[in-house]
């Protein structure tokens, strides 16, 4: 039993929820190595096709637990404790993640979205990377994904000036895909999960593979991933079902293989 989150299973999607309500969600350490196993259980479970994670009303994530990750810490004592392995084994889940952020996602709460694989938002999200007012920068990707997502000048604003954004600048920006209303944006989420859940598995999970690939690579490296995920597909069955069910206008039954 974990004590700092909660899975729930629903059909072919799980919802993580993130439960340190008192401390608006800050990731401890706790959260982080609890938050990971969960993610790889899910990984490997075959019934769960899609995960989406989220928070409370008023918080996805505050950020770093600033009271217990930042008080009384050296860099020598930071170097042994090594979040930065807990923040890995989150970024290598394969299966799609969906950030459903409602209420605050800043610091670390904005960087642990930002490691998902789709962002969507209530319309009380806020998001920010405040980091600067203690007198530090992000440090679990901030400055990097930001800036690939939002551009050099908006990331230098933000991290430079930690304003919050709005739900709807942030899909402004292409951090944000959807915004939903506040009393449904749950539910909403979930449904995208569905239709995600609804799609071949195999190539689910290399579609998220080729696209952090263009994240992390030149366009011929990119380009040379996607044609071999591309040709390893057709030895799916779910290849064989998809194009079996286009062509006798029927919907396809996909089963991960
Ligand atoms: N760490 C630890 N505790 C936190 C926290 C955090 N990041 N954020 C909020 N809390 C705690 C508060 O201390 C408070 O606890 P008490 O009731 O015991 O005082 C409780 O949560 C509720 O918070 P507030 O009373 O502050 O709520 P508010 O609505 O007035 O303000 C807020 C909300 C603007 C988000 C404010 O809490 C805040 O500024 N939090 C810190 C945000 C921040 O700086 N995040 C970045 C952290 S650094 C980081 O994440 C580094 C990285 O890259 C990994």
């Amino acid at each position: 039993m974990a004590n700092t989150i909660v899975v729930e299973k629903d059909g072919a999607i799980a919802l993580v929820r993130l439960n340190r309500p008192q401390v608006l969600n800050a990731l401890n350490e706790e959260l982080l190595t609890e938050l990971g196993a969960a993610l790889r259980a899910l990984d490997e479970d075959d019934s769960c096709r899609c995960i989406v994670l989220t928070g409370n009303d008023k918080a996805f994530a505050a950020g770093a637990d600033i009271k217990e990750a930042f008080v009384g810490v050296t860099p020598i004592s930071m170097l042994a404790q090594d979040l930065t392995a807990k923040w890995e084994v989150i970024r290598r889940i394969k299966k799609p993640i969906i950030a459903a952020v409602s209420g605050f996602a800043l610091g670390g709460g904005c960087e642990l979205a930002m490691v998902c694989d789709i962002i969507v938002a209530s319309e009380t999200a806020k998001f920010g990377q405040p980091e600067i007012n203690l007198g530090i920068i992000p440090g679990a990707g901030g400055t990097q994904r930001l800036t690939r997502a939002a551009g050099k000048w908006v990331a230098n604003e933000m991290i430079l000036t930690g304003r919050f954004i709005s739900a709807q600048e942030a899909k402004d920006i292409g951090l944000v895909v959807h915004v939903y209303p506040a009393e449904s944006f749950l539910d909403d989420a979930k449904a995208l999960a569905r239709t995600i859940a609804e799609k071949a598995p195999v190539a689910a999970r290399l579609a998220t593979e080729a696209v952090d690939v263009a994240w992390n690579s030149p366009l011929e490296a990119g380009l040379e991933f996607e044609r071999k995920a591309f040709y390893l597909l057709f030895a799916t069955e779910d290849k064989a079902e998809g194009v079996d069910a286009f062509v006798n206008k029927r919907k396809p039954q996909f089963k991960g293989r």
